[in-house]
C-alpha cells in the first residue's frame, strides 16, 4: 500500500478523515446526555402516538404527533372551539388557555408538552363563570371571535391581581387583541368583577 500523501501541515487526508470521524463519534457520546433528560421530562414519541391530556378537569386519549399543537388537538379532536386559531404565533391573544393556571397560547404551545398538567378552556369556565358573565353585563363583544381568548387572560389576569386598576388591566390585556375594537367594554367587564369583589 502507497504511503498517504501529506498536506503542507503534515496531515494526510486519511488521517483526517480518521480523526474526524473519531471526534464526530466523541462528540455523539459528549452530547448524547444532553439530549436525554429533555426527552424524558415531555415523554419522546416518535411519529403519531396516543396520549391523555386533561381537559377541563377531564382525562381524554388523543392522538398527536410531536408537532401536533394543543389548538390542534382542543379544536379538531375535542371540539372545544373556544380557543380561535387567529394567528399562527400566537401574537393576537386568540387562542389564550390556562396550563396549570397560567394563560399560555394553545396556537404555539405543543400537545406534548401539557401532558400531565392541566389544561382549562374557555369552556371550562362555563356560562355561570364571573368573568363570563361581566362581558355579558358590559356587552364586551361584537363579532365575538376574540372573546373567548379575552375572557380566559382577563380571568388569569384578575387571579393574579384581583385589585387591579383600570390602568393595571389596560397593560395586562395588552397581548390581546380586537379587531373589532371592543376594548372599552372589555376593560369595564374586567373592572366589573374587580369591584364586586367576584375574582375567584
Ligand atoms: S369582538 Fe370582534 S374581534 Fe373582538
Amino acid at each position: 500500500m502507497s504511503e498517504p500523501v501529506r498536506s503542507r501541515g503534515g496531515f494526510s487526508r486519511r488521517e483526517f478523515l480518521k480523526g474526524s470521524g473519531a471526534a464526530a463519534a466523541a462528540t455523539a457520546v459528549v452530547g448524547a446526555p444532553l439530549v436525554a433528560p429533555a426527552e424524558e421530562a415531555t415523554g419522546l414519541i416518535r411519529g403519531a402516538e396516543e396520549v391523555t391530556l386533561q381537559v377541563n378537569g377531564k382525562a381524554h386519549r388523543v392522538r398527536i404527533e410531536p408537532r401536533t399543537t394543543l389548538l390542534e388537538v382542543l379544536r379538531y379532536q375535542l371540539g372545544l372551539t373556544g380557543a380561535k386559531p387567529v394567528s399562527a404565533d400566537g401574537c393576537c391573544g386568540g387562542s389564550t388557555v390556562l396550563l396549570e393556571g397560567k394563560p399560555i397560547s394553545a396556537a404555539t404551545t405543543l400537545a406534548l408538552d401539557c401532558v400531565g398538567k392541566q389544561i382549562t378552556t374557555v369552556e371550562g369556565l362555563g356560562a355561570q363563570d364571573n368573568v363570563v358573565q361581566a362581558f355579558v353585563h358590559q356587552d364586551a363583544m361584537q363579532c365575538g371571535f376574540c372573546t373567548p381568548g379575552f375572557v380566559v387572560a382577563v380571568k388569569a389576569f384578575l387571579k393574579k391581581h384581583p385589585y387591579a386598576t383600570e390602568e393595571e388591566v389596560r397593560e395586562g390585556l395588552n397581548g390581546n387583541l380586537c379587531r373589532c375594537g371592543t376594548y372599552v367594554n372589555v376593560v369595564r367587564a374586567a373592572l366589573e368583577v374587580v369591584k364586586g369583589g367576584r375574582n375567584g
